[in-house]
């Protein structure tokens, strides 16, 4: 049984505890921590959890009964808390995105190695059979050579959604909806197609006045064959019809699941129907991939219980959620600068570290409003892809 200790209890804290009520078999919630006790108290009640609680994490660093910590906190407090827990001996699952620089990324990643324990970043909609069976398609090769990948990472959200005290600002949230809602799309992305090496990207904030930052970027990605990619990360798209779309040389495959092969005629327009050979054989392949057994957050978490058990790594690592935030930053600096970016950023890059991003990002509105907290903390975590 691995003890394990949640630190933040706000909204995306109820999906973890559901998902560690659901693999009781292998997990116990021993301890919560929140600055607001209250809302800690509150989850443990409404789940019937026999849990200390805290309000200052520090308190948990030494206690012998925690394996390990789920942190479900503002963005700009996860490098610290993970960095202390890694070097308290415990395993670590930090929710997205990972840290609010590519140099706090660095330090969770060394006190990784140095402890040995496992940190996992979360990602959750790798975790679902769509998602995992487009990867196996992609990697078998089947479309041929990919040309071009359209991402959508397309969600809604009021304009109160930035009143919370931490939301919409650089100092905390880190950044704006390229950051906190197209992470999960970006990390897919850079999954399927690894790194682009060059980066170009323009952003916008039509629609919501009380944040500093993006509510809209509209990005371009080049790979080392040619390859492009574009990527909107919005705020803003009523419907929230989000998809990820891979163009080969033999065949259309998309999230949600579409497919299409293209066949020549002598002339060099398409024939009336296709490959249709080729489309049964990807229907094939996508369908008859396994259904998981734990998808979105159980997949992620089961998937962390799992590497601690036998000592194996897990799906998505610290590396890997450097990627993801390495690519977003080249957004940033890309959108910011006006001017395109070669990647892999150095150090020496003005969105390296949190001063820099704080220093060079644009800046849309002064954020005028802030509550404390909302009465209602439900929350969606919008499509599946
Ligand atoms: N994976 C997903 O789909 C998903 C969805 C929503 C949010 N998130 C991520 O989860 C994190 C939290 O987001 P949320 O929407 O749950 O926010 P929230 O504000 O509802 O919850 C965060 C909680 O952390 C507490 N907190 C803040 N600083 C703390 C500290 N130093 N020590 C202990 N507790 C502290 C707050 O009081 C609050 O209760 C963010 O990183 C966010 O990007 C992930």
């Amino acid at each position: 049984m691995i003890n394990i200790a949640l630190i933040g209890t706000g909204s995306i804290a109820r999906t973890h505890v559901k998902s560690m009520l659901e693999l009781d078999d292998k997990c116990k919630l021993v301890a919560l921590a929140d600055i607001y006790p209250e809302k800690a108290m509150d989850l443990a009640q409404t789940n019937q959890l026999k849990a200390k609680i805290v309000s200052d994490y520090k308190s948990l660093l030494d206690d012998p009964t925690i394996d390990a910590v789920s942190i479900c906190t503002p963005p700009y407090t996860h490098k610290d808390i993970t960095v202390d827990f890694l070097r308290a001996g415990k395993h670590v699952l930090v929710e997205k995105p990972m840290a609010s620089s590519l140099k706090e990324c660095d330090e969770m990643i060394e006190a990784q190695k140095e402890s040995g324990k496992i940190l996992s970043v979360v990602a959750q909609n790798r975790f679902r059979t769509p998602i995992m069976s487009l990867k196996n398609v992609l990697d078998k090769e089947l479309i041929g050579r990919i040309a071009h990948v359209q991402v959508d990472s397309f969600w809604w959200r009021g304009n109160s959604y930035y009143d919370l005290w931490w939301r919409g600002t650089y100092e905390k949230e880190g950044g704006g909806c390229t950051l906190n809602h197209a992470v999960h799309h970006i990390d897919m992305l850079q999954w399927m197609m690894d790194m682009p090496v060059e980066v170009g990207a323009m952003s916008s904030n039509m629609l919501h006045d009380n944040a500093e930052v993006e509510d809209i970027s509209v990005a371009l990605l080049k790979y080392a064959n040619g390859a492009l990619a574009q990527v909107t990360s919005s705020v803003i798209h009523h419907g929230e019809e989000q998809q990820l779309a891979f163009q080969g040389e033999k065949a259309k495959v998309s999230v949600p699941w579409k497919v299409k092969a293209e066949v020549a005629r002598e002339n060099g327009f398409p024939t009336e129907n296709g490959n249709a050979e080729l489309e049964k054989e990807l229907e094939q392949e996508f369908s008859d991939f396994p259904k998981l057994h734990h998808e979105g957050h159980t997949g992620q978490i089961n998937d962390f219980l799992t590497a601690i058990e036998g000592g194996t790594d897990v799906l998505i690592n610290g590396i890997d959620g450097r990627k993801t935030l390495e690519l977003i930053m080249a957004i940033y600096q890309a959108a910011s600068t006006g001017s395109t970016v070669k990647l892999p950023l150095t150090k020496e890059s003005p969105f390296y570290q949190r001063d820099g991003v704080l220093k060079n990002a644009t800046y849309f509105f002064e954020k005028k409003k802030a509550v404390e907290n909302f009465s209602d903390n439900e929350i969606t975590t919008g499509g599946n892809y």
